[in-house]
């Protein structure tokens, strides 16, 4: 695909995104706050269903990891234990031709020396490093002894809580943790939509485990995170791994994996898997002086733990499934000629709505009684949407348009009046064939649940 194409179909997606309720710029009607965004009705649905596939997967169908909800604001000693406070910055350049401030790399080199991306200019600064944390104070009095941030991962209170919660769980390692939260980084150039905000959301695990079992534990979260975006509906060869460089990874990393996602706008980042050593935990036992170890029953022997980190954002994963899922094909109109329809493929467990339920015609109070009935059939085992509004041809594109896998419609069969075999039954339309099938009322609660979970 060409490079205007691929900006295209950006701003398509960018566009339907504000259109149809799913993400909104942040504080819109004061003309917005760079690198933040607000999610809509649909945003929000498509948010949770995400997070609580994660959760099922990685939490609630495994023996071996519990769950925490860590606070955002943390005593600052975590972030100078962590290393936070001092190094988690990036390398600033500022433009002195167009005042552009911006990250070291993305500067660019055409050969003949480093010239900013806006202007061209070549009158740059020395990089300087520019520390990503939001600073803010806690209590009344605002001076250097009520210093915190805003946390920009969520792992760090994992890492302090360690103690804790192997004691109320008693897991034997290897076991984790896992937590979904925000984190917030002041990034220099928030850019591509939602990839690189200020505030986002993680979803991470922290994997604890002995020393010897931490590069084969590497391989296995690697596999396993792969095999979850295959589920949630990315095509597997549109994701890649990338094998962070020695020079890249963090001191204490054995090993680092990008699991990276072909986005328009070119391959970029969506997890990272990493081999921390059991870095984090003797860090935050050395500023503490408190015991972060592990007691081996069998041998006796108290250690501290290893950690492998699969660490992903919602943020990104939500704009990887909008993406992979935008697709424009041609299906006939209500006169049966060809048009252009928009649909958002979806994998029906993510998709923000699951079912949609249209009587024919809204003026025929059976059609629209019997609907109704649907509705509340389904509402305790799915989301569905009611829609009476329009003709069904149109009804069904609005739906399409929003990735909705779903389609009932009650018409005259159901009520038996042509064909009293077809009495209480519907046809429910599959998104992506555009296939209906006739099927009981009665059978919809199980059928749906079965090709949505
Ligand atoms: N605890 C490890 C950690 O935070 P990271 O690679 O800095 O590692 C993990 O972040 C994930 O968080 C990234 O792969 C990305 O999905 C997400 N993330 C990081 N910065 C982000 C930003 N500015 N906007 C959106 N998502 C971000």
């Amino acid at each position: 695909m060409s490079t205007v194409t691929d900006a295209q179909r950006m701003e398509k997606i960018v566009s339907l995104c504000k259109r149809r309720g799913l993400i909104f710029q942040s504080s819109e009607i004061y003309g917005g706050l760079n690198g933040l965004w607000d999610y809509g009705p649909l945003g929000v649905e498509l948010k949770r269903n995400l997070k609580n596939y994660w959760w099922r997967v990685m939490v609630h169908e495994r023996d071996d990891v519990v769950g925490l909800d860590g606070s955002i604001l943390m005593n600052r000693a975590v972030w100078k234990a962590s290393g936070h406070e001092d190094t988690f910055s990036d390398p600033m350049v500022d433009c002195r031709s167009c005042k552009a401030r911006l990250r070291a790399d993305q500067l660019i080199d055409k050969g003949k020396g480093r010239q900013c991306p806006n202007c061209g200019g070549k009158d740059l600064t020395e990089p300087r490093a520019f520390n990503l944390m939001f600073k803010t104070y806690v209590g009344a009095t605002e001076d250097e002894s009520s210093v915190t941030y805003l946390r920009p991962e969520t792992a760090q209170a994992i890492f302090v809580q360690f103690k804790n919660v192997l004691e109320v769980s008693r897991k034997k390692l290897p076991f984790g943790i896992a937590q979904i939260g925000k984190a917030f980084r002041n990034e220099i150039n928030p850019r591509n939509f939602t990839f690189r905000s200020r505030e986002f959301e993680q979803m991470e695990l922290e994997y604890f485990c002995r020393a010897e079992e931490g590069m084969k534990l590497l391989e296995y979260w690697k596999d396993e995170r792969l095999k979850f975006y295959e589920n949630i509906g990315i095509a597997r060869d549109k994701l890649h791994v990338l094998t962070v460089p020695d020079e890249e990874r963090a001191f204490y990393s054995k090993g680092t994996y990008d699991i990276e996602y072909d986005f328009p706008f070119g391959r970029q980042e969506l997890e990272g898997v990493a081999y921390r050593t059991d870095y984090d935990l003797s860090q935050h036992q050395k500023a503490s002086g408190k015991s972060l170890e592990y007691f081996d029953e069998e041998t006796k022997q108290k250690f501290i733990p290893h950690v492998v980190e699969p660490s992903a954002g919602v943020d990104r994963t939500v704009l990887a499934l909008i993406c992979e899922a935008y697709s424009e094909d041609q299906a006939p109109d209500e006169k049966g000629k060809m048009e252009t329809r928009l649909v958002l493929r979806f994998h029906p467990r993510i998709a923000p709505i699951k079912c949609a339920v249209f009587p024919l015609l809204k003026n025929k109070e059976p059609l629209v009684a019997k609907a109704k009935e649907i509705v509340d059939l389904l509402r305790p085992h799915v989301f569905v949407f009611y829609d009476e509004s329009g003709a069904i041809g149109r009804r069904y594109r609005r739906q399409d348009e929003i990735g909705t896998p779903f389609g009932i419609t009650v018409d005259f069969e159901t009520l038996g009046e042509k064909d009293s075999t077809l009495r209480d039954t519907v046809t429910l339309r599959e998104r992506d064939s555009m296939k209906q099938e006739r099927v009981a009322i009665k059978d919809l609660p199980d059928i749906l649940v079965s090709r949505i979970r």
